[in-house]
């Protein structure tokens, strides 16, 4: 094992002086890493969804409004960049990278298992991506049909809304985010384990 990650990292060494994009074999650790960045992200938009829809439907839709682009951008500090996306859009401005795309195609192939994807990205980055597989309580504002009141602020807040029809186990959309490559040379750097 140890042999196998000083080879790796030798080649990873290599591979960053001649080739900043090349396609290794290995993600280096790099999933672990995606899934963490996206974690406090996830469970604070959890939070922020349940909390506005103690105050009803139509308030949750503006919290959501609100709080999603906040929290995404809170987190995308340091060279991370992280947001959720989906192959049909509520809201415009959460189109993403174009790499993100590609999984999501993949995502909706008949045949995906929908395992989280990582991607090596140029200029040393790295791109995780989760799916997000639509829930029962999702249906308020994603299903069909919806409640009168939840409709009309939907339309009032985004008019060009393709985010309704969804069922239970349909691929609603993704989490994504992109991160810069570990220093594996960095003095004191310790991968043990
Ligand atoms: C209270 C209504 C409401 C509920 C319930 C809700 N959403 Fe949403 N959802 C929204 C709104 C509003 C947006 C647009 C947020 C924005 O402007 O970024 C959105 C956006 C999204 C997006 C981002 C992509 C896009 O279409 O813009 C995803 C992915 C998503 N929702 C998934 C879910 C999932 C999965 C659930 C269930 C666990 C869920 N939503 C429950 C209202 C809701």
């Amino acid at each position: 094992m140890n042999l196998t990650r000083v080879f790796l990292v030798a080649v990873v060494a290599g591979l960053v002086s001649a080739c900043p994009s090349a396609t290794l074999a290995s993600d280096d650790g790099a999933s672990d890493r995606g899934a963490a960045l996206l974690g406090p992200f996830k469970k604070n938009l959890k939070a922020a969804l349940q909390q506005g829809m103690m105050d009803g439907i139509p308030t949750a839709i503006t919290v959501c409004k609100d709080e999603a682009p906040a929290l995404a951008a809170e987190y995308s500090v340091g060279g991370v960049v992280m947001g959720r996306t989906s192959h049909r859009l509520r809201n415009p401005s959460n189109t993403a990278p174009l790499w993100v795309n590609a999984v999501v195609e993949g995502y909706l192939e008949p045949d995906s298992d929908r395992q989280p994807a990582v991607t090596r990205l140029d200029n040393g980055r790295w791109g995780y991506v989760e799916p997000i597989a639509t829930q029962p309580v999702c249906l308020a504002c994603h299903g069909e049909p919806l409640a009168p009141d939840v409709a009309e602020t939907i339309a009032a807040e985004y008019p060009d809304d393709q985010a309704t029809g969804f069922k239970v186990g349909d691929l609603r959309g993704v989490f994504w985010v992109e991160f810069p490559g570990e220093q594996t040379a960095s003095p004191g750097s310790s991968n043990g384990g």
